[in-house]
């Protein structure tokens, strides 16, 4: 378990130096749909990882954003991948992105990574052991009442269709809780629940590769996240998600549904 970790953050840190590293072609942006963007770093760092991963367990099957073929099935040994999370972020400089891989075999989570090179901060855990941040013991927040809550959100931005709902929601979280946030990279905000920098966090419509890792770390923290729903998220099919430190689950699952 330890060797499998060591050599995910060996990759992991690998590919955010091809982050830090690269500069961005402004010409070669590719617009995939409204503020939606690849960059030729999504695609390096992607390619880069599909060869390490299946290098790493032979045979593996891997989910990730930027492939026109992925297999929706966790039959194989599984990695599902966001090459880069926070792309808006990276073209603007903003240095809030993270490379996010989450691992499945025997259609059970193993493992999570989230890797931001901008501070050189790494997520990981290990089903049954644990979540760390840079190796150390990270755990959500014990707090229960919204008025002590910072909250995070994401925009869903490329089903601009669905603004209202969020931003209602997001009116009436704000007028009880401490602040919110939005930071432009979901795999983040996930994780920032699980080490206690935010409480919670929400968005009506995330891909697997968003938010398999966080959930994994967070679940490892001691948080929760379920689909605004209170189902258990699945990591084949688009999802909302809730993420939290559990104590305000219940609260915020009543706010995101009314
Ligand atoms: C996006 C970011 C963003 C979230 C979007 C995601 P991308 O991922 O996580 O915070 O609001 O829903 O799609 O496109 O930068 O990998
Ligand atoms: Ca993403
Ligand atoms: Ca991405």
């Amino acid at each position: 378990m330890d060797q499998l970790i060591e050599k995910i953050v060996e990759i992991l840190k690998q590919a955010g130096k091809i982050i830090l590293e690269c500069e961005i072609d402004k010409d070669k942006i590719i617009q995939k749909g409204t503020a939606n963007y690849v960059t030729q770093i999504d695609l390096e760092v992607q390619n880069f990882m599909v060869d390490q991963l299946r290098r790493l367990v032979l045979e593996s099957n891997v989910i990730t954003e930027e492939s026109a073929d992925n297999q929706f099935t966790l039959e194989k040994p599984t990695w599902i991948l966001d090459p880069v999370d926070g792309t808006t972020n990276l073209i603007r400089g903003y240095r809030h992105s993270a490379v996010s891989l989450a691992f499945f075999d025997h259609q059970k989570p193993v493992l999570g990574a989230v890797y931001n090179p901008f501070n050189d901060e790494m997520f990981t855990a290990y089903v049954g052991s644990g979540a760390y941040l840079n190796n150390k013991k990270i755990q959500v927040t014990k707090n229960q009442d919204l008025e002590d809550c910072l909250i995070a959100f994401g925009t869903t931005p490329y089903q601009r269709i669905q603004a209202a709902k969020t931003f209602h929601i997001t009116e009436d979280i704000f007028r009880k809780c401490l602040e919110i946030r939005r930071s432009g990279a979901a795999a983040l905000d996930i994780v920032y629940v699980a080490c206690g920098r935010v409480d919670g966090f929400y968005e009506y419509s995330l891909q697997p590769w968003d938010y398999a890792a966080g959930m994994i770390i967070l679940a490892e923290a001691g948080g929760l996240s379920t689909t605004w729903q209170g189902t258990p998220l699945g990591v084949l099919a688009p999802s909302s998600v809730l993420a939290t430190n559990g104590f305000i689950h219940k609260k915020m699952l009543d706010y995101v549904n009314h």
